[in-house]
């Protein structure tokens, strides 16, 4: 069967990465988590102390990002690619909520955009490969032979993101997730330069109240439909 190129795309906290992993691993596919990428420029600018909650600077943002390396290195433990800053795996490090506050920001910057767009494309030219984030059926793969757009419930996806952070040890109230997940959906769809939207041709998969086998069930059948 010839190898296809899936993007997937969503709301925060739909369950992109777990489909798009379940997904890979069914498939025998690379998986690239490019959420996990502008996090990653956003905490490599934090920890420069380039961006803060008081400070914003899209200049020195851009004069910042040659020297910023990202490589994914697949664990064997998590069964997936990992994502690595400047040589460190910072998997946890970017799913703070300090990084969630400042990533859309981040996010929404031309060249920023640019920079990843472009190495997103180079890892996925051989195709097999499952892509998800908020423009990959839209920009980064305009051709994807299979698009998903991901939906669910906003107290559904509250309670996913709120468990996910307490597994990783981080400690966060519902309202802070709440106001977040919020926020960064109205970022999403109102920014300029590549907002969240379905593609035309994309499939919906409203998860609210689907199991995790049951949504990878439904998106197997998809893709395998296109193979
Ligand atoms: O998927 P995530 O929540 O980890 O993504 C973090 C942020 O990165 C999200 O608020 C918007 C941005 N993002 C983007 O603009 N384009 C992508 N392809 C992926 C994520």
């Amino acid at each position: 069967m010839g190898k296809i190129t899936i993007a997937v795309d969503g709301y925060s906290s739909c369950g992109k990465s777990t489909l798009s992993g379940d997904l890979a691993r069914a498939l025998g596919y690379s998986y690239i988590d490019t959420g996990a990428m502008y996090r990653a420029v956003t905490l490599h600018c934090m920890e420069q102390g380039i961006i803060s909650p008081e400070k914003f600077s899209v200049e020195s943002i851009i004069a910042e990002l040659p020297k910023i390396k990202l490589e994914f290195h697949f664990s064997e433990d998590a069964g997936k690619s990992e994502i690595y800053l400047d040589g460190k795996n910072v998997e946890n490090a970017i799913r703070s909520m300090k990084v969630a506050s400042l990533v859309s920001k981040v996010s929404a910057v031309h060249e920023v955009r640019v920079t990843m767009v472009n190495l997103q494309r180079e890892m996925g030219k051989k195709g097999g490969m499952v892509m998800d984030g908020r423009d990959i059926g839209t920009t980064v793969f305009p051709y994807a032979e299979l698009k998903i757009f991901m939906t669910a419930d906003v107290n559904v996806r509250i309670q996913r993101r709120k468990l996910e952070m307490e597994t990783k040890g981080l400690h966060v109230t519902e309202e802070e997730v709440r106001n977040n997940i919020i926020q960064r959906d109205k970022d999403d769809t109102q920014r300029k330069e590549s907002p969240l939207r379905k593609a035309d041709d994309a499939l919906v998969l409203d998860n609210s109240n689907l199991t995790r086998v049951q949504q990878l069930e439904l998106a197997l059948s998809w893709a395998k439909e296109r193979m």
